[in-house]
């Protein structure tokens, strides 16, 4: 067993959050819009080039918005569609797949739970199973009326247009929607309490590249510690979360992941 130092912590930091790493049986890993920033998909909060500098979300990431403009709505999903589709997992989600595969010290199975804010299909892409998709999936349309899943083609534009018909529901002729939650809806059933569980669950949660600011989905990293399960963020930010970790860990998602599961490997 190699003693490395992780890029960007201490060595004593390090040794601490190897150690925890090694010994841990249940891993879950709570993801959002910055595990996939070194893929090329813009982050939501970001000064400068988060989507959201460029649109008000209020205008975009809400039922009322849908109401109010369909077709502006759906252009915007449907050009984020086509962003998702043109980029690759990075070296992060390569990581995390990975580790799934590093076996326990005993011999036994880890179990790599992971559970994500992002709408995009990179950790599946990168050969990760997801556990819980908390904000829906980007492709899984759905009619707005009838619910029926929608899985027909769309029109994805290449460059941000300002406006596009959504598809129609082959069953009722309503439009179809984008399957992601938007600002004050439910999750998908069930997803909040399966994330629970494996935080519950777990001898380590580690947050990688959210600003903790959207709840519930924010509320997994309290519940861990209140549980006693130690918390490690990797953000090369500080964030609200930040605050309340066991190790703060200021790397990227592409910088951070491949050097732990690295170091787990040897
Ligand atoms: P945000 O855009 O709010 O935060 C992205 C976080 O990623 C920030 O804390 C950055 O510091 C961090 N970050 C940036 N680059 C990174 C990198 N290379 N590696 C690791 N971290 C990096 O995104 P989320 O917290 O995911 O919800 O946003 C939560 C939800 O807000 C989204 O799921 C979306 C949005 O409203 C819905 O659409 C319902």
């Amino acid at each position: 067993m190699t003693d490395t130092t992780l890029p960007g912590l201490e060595p004593a930091q390090s040794r601490r959050l190897l150690e925890v790493a090694r010994a841990a049986r249940r891993v879950t890993v709570l993801t959002g819009a910055g595990m996939s920033a070194e893929s090329g998909v813009p982050t939501f909060r970001v000064a400068q080039s988060g989507l959201w500098e460029r649109f008000d979300p209020t205008m975009l990431a809400t039922p009322e918005a849908w109401e109010a403009d369909r077709e502006f709505v759906w252009a915007w999903y449907a050009w984020r569609v086509g962003l998702v589709r043109g980029v690759e997992p990075n070296a992060g989600h390569l990581a995390l797949a990975r580790w799934a595969e590093v076996p326990w010290p005993d011999g036994g199975r880890r179990q790599l739970r992971i559970v994500t804010q992002n709408v995009d299909d990179l950790h599946e892409r990168a050969g990760s199973q997801v556990l819980a998709h908390l904000h829906g999936s980007l492709t899984a349309f759905r009619c707005e009326a009838c619910e029926s899943p929608y899985d027909g083609a769309i029109d994805v534009p290449a460059e941000p247009v300002e406006r596009l018909p959504p598809p129609r529901c082959a069953s009722c002729g309503e439009a179809v929607r984008p399957g992601v939650v938007w600002f004050g809806e439910m999750l998908p059933e069930g997803a909040f309490d399966v994330a629970a569980d494996a935080v519950f669950d777990s001898d380590l949660v580690l947050v990688v590249g959210t600003s903790g600011l959207v709840y519930p989905a924010a509320g997994l990293p309290d519940l861990a510690r209140g549980h006693g399960v130690a918390v490690v963020e990797l953000n090369p930010e500080r964030t609200e979360v930040s605050e309340r970790v066991d190790i703060a860990w200021r790397q990227t998602a592409a910088g951070g992941l491949p050097a732990l599961v690295a170091a787990l490997e040897t």
